[in-house]
């Protein structure tokens, strides 16, 4: 549901109505945000709690203006996130382990980089190391604090201090402290737990999923941040500073980088089979390509897919949604050249190999990458106005109602939608349309299980989610899609 912002109601004081402040984002260079896990190194958690559980005598201060204080309290009250090392342990990890006969809170299981990375002992300072009494406390806190912000041993004395916020990126990645204001290094970084890393060693196999774990997809960026909750406020929730309206663009840059860690994850596969028994990945492929069972009428009989039937496609819920980051960003060669790109990537691969080709991933990932980081760049170069978002809202809207979508891809969608109606209403005050579309998304926002209940477990969560999978229906969700309201045009 959308709530009436204090931003909204100043805005309408200072007659800003119906136009929405984006500009243009400079970019971090990219050679900031590779951290250096020999030079920079965890600390005990207990270092973050002391401050950022209540802000004390920095209530009503500057500073709480700048950062809540209070982040703690959301991340282990609230966030899943601060039990993501527990649930190794609980009666679904430990089945897990027992399945795949792995430790899983062992660094070659390849668990604990997604669960919690700073349990990987050669990433912990001297203190961690020596001092028993809080080594408990290196190693349990789950994807805690330094798993996003960066690990804190170099910055965590400079970053209390006056000046800090006024650093640059780079002067604060420096230290090991991860730029995550900027859309696109927060894509990078929650993507690659939630899509996969294989630089970081972060890559979920489908034996890991056979095992137990919860399909890993569907992830759109910004309504996953609300649903997290956030523990920081967007630009136009902080008193005196200056409103810009951005999620629409990065969710759309999330959705970019998605393709891509998606393509290198497929490449990585790729250079993992060099002994030829590993081929192919079947967690890089959608689902329920395999996992369906067969019914008539078959809504996958009566879809046109772009590629041979009978074959799987490559898991990309994200695909339609970069289809509307390149009509709404790039000129009618670029868009041209981008709906090519993306029927190569649908069917090249698939032509020539019934479960995916390793040449033609190989041939293409170099392509798409490449292709995604130009892309990137233009969305955060193109100023996100009212108009503009209202473009990509009509785009989304076709995009659901063109092709018969999967659970994920139509999970996908609904977050990008919510988003642009949340930002929409923040200018909005004449005229209801976001909130009437959001009211009508209320029910497929629960159906997408769009908010997280951090104390239900996976047990029963699971089972609902893959009860829904089951039954989703593209047709009733397309139909569902057109009967939204358009947004009126001036
Ligand atoms: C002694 C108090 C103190 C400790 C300990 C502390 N912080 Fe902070 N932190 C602050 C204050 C104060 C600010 C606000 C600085 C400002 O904007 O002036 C801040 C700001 C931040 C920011 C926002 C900085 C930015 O550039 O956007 C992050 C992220 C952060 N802290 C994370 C952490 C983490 C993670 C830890 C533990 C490793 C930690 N802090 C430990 C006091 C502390
Ligand atoms: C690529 C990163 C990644 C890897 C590797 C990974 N996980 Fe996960 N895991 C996740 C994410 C993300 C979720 C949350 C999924 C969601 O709800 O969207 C999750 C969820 C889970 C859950 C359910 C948590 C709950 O809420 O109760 C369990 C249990 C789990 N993982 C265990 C494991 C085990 C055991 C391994 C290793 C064999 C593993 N994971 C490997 C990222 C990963
Ligand atoms: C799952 C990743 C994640 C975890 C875990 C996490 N943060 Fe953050 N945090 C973020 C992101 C992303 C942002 C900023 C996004 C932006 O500026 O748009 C942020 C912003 C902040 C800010 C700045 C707030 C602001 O309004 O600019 C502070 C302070 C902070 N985090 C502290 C913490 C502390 C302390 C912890 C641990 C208790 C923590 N974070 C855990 C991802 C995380
Ligand atoms: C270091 C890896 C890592 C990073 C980085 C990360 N996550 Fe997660 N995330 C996880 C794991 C693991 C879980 C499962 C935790 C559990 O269920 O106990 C999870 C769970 C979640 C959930 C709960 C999902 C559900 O349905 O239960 C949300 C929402 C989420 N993450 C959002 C984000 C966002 C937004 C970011 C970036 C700001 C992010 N995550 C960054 C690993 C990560
Ligand atoms: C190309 C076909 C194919 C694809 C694609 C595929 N699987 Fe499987 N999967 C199989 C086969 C074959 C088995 C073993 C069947 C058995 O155990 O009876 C299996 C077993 C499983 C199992 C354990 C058995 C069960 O039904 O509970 C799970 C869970 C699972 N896969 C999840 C996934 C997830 C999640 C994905 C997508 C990320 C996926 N699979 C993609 C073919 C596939």
């Amino acid at each position: 549901m959308i709530s009436i912002h204090p931003a909204r109601i100043a805005i309408e004081a200072c007659g800003l109505v119906a136009v929405l402040a984006s500009v243009a984002i400079a970019q971090v260079p990219r050679d900031v945000v590779d951290i250096d896990y020999d030079k920079h190194k965890f600390i005990s958690l207990e270092g973050c709690k002391k401050c950022h559980i209540e802000p004390g005598t920095y209530a009503n201060t500057d500073v709480t203006d700048r950062v809540y204080l209070t982040e703690w309290k959301t991340w282990s009250e609230q966030d899943k996130h601060s039990e993501a090392y527990l649930v190794l342990s609980d009666e679904r990890g430990r089945r897990m382990g027992e399945l795949l006969r792995k430790d899983v809170k062992a660094e070659s299981t390849g668990c604990i980089q997604c669960h919690t990375p700073n349990a990987i002992r050669t990433r912990w300072d001297a203190n961690c190391l020596q001092n028993a009494a809080i080594k408990e406390d290196c190693l349990s806190t789950g994807v805690d604090c330094q798993a996003c912000h960066g690990p804190a041993a170099d910055w965590v004395g400079p970053h209390q201090l006056g000046d800090w916020w006024k650093k640059t990126a780079r002067q604060k990645a420096d230290l090991g402290f991860r730029p995550v204001h900027d859309p696109l290094f927060r894509a990078e970084m929650c993507l690659s737990c939630h899509v996969g890393n294989p630089s970081e060693n972060k890559v979920i196999t489908h034996e890991m999923y056979a095992a137990g774990h919860p399909p890993l997809s569907g992830f759109e960026l910004e309504s996953f941040a609300d649903k997290m909750p956030r523990h920081w406020r967007q630009s136009y929730e902080k008193p005196k500073a200056t409103p810009t309206y951005e999620r629409t663009r990065n969710m759309l840059v999330a959705n970019v980088v998605s393709l891509r860690f998606a393509l290198e994850l497929a490449s990585a596969d790729v250079a993992a089979n060099q002994d030829g028994q590993h081929w192919p990945e079947l967690a890089r492929l959608e689902c329920y390509a395999c996992h369906h069972d067969l019914r008539l009428p078959s809504w996958r009989q009566s879809r046109s897919t772009a590629g041979r039937v009978g074959r799987p496609q490559l898991n990309l819920g994200c695909e339609p949604l970069v289809r509307v980051a390149a009509r709404v960003v790039l000129d009618e060669v670029g868009k041209q050249a981008a709906d090519a790109l993306l029927a190569r990537v649908q069917t090249e691969i698939f032509a020539e190999n019934v479960f995916g080709s390793p040449q033609a991933i190989s041939r293409l990932a170099p392509v798409v990458r490449q292709w995604c980081l130009d892309l990137e760049a233009k969305l955060l170069a193109t100023p996100f106005t009212t108009a503009k978002i209202v473009d990509v809202l009509d785009e989304v809207y076709q995009a659901a109602d063109q092709q018969l979508k999967d659970y994920d891809t139509a999970r996908q969608l609904t977050g990008a939608i919510v988003i642009i109606c949340d930002e929409l209403a923040l200018v909005d005050t004449t005229r209801a349309t976001p909130q009437r579309v959001a009211d009508r998304l209320g029910k497929l926002r629960t159906g997408f299980n769009l908010h997280v209940d951090m104390k239900a477990r996976v047990e029963e969560t699971l089972k609902q989610s893959l009860q829904r999978r089951a039954g989703f229906k593209p047709e009733v969700f397309a139909r569902l899609i057109s009967s939204l309201e358009k947004y009126p045009r001036d």
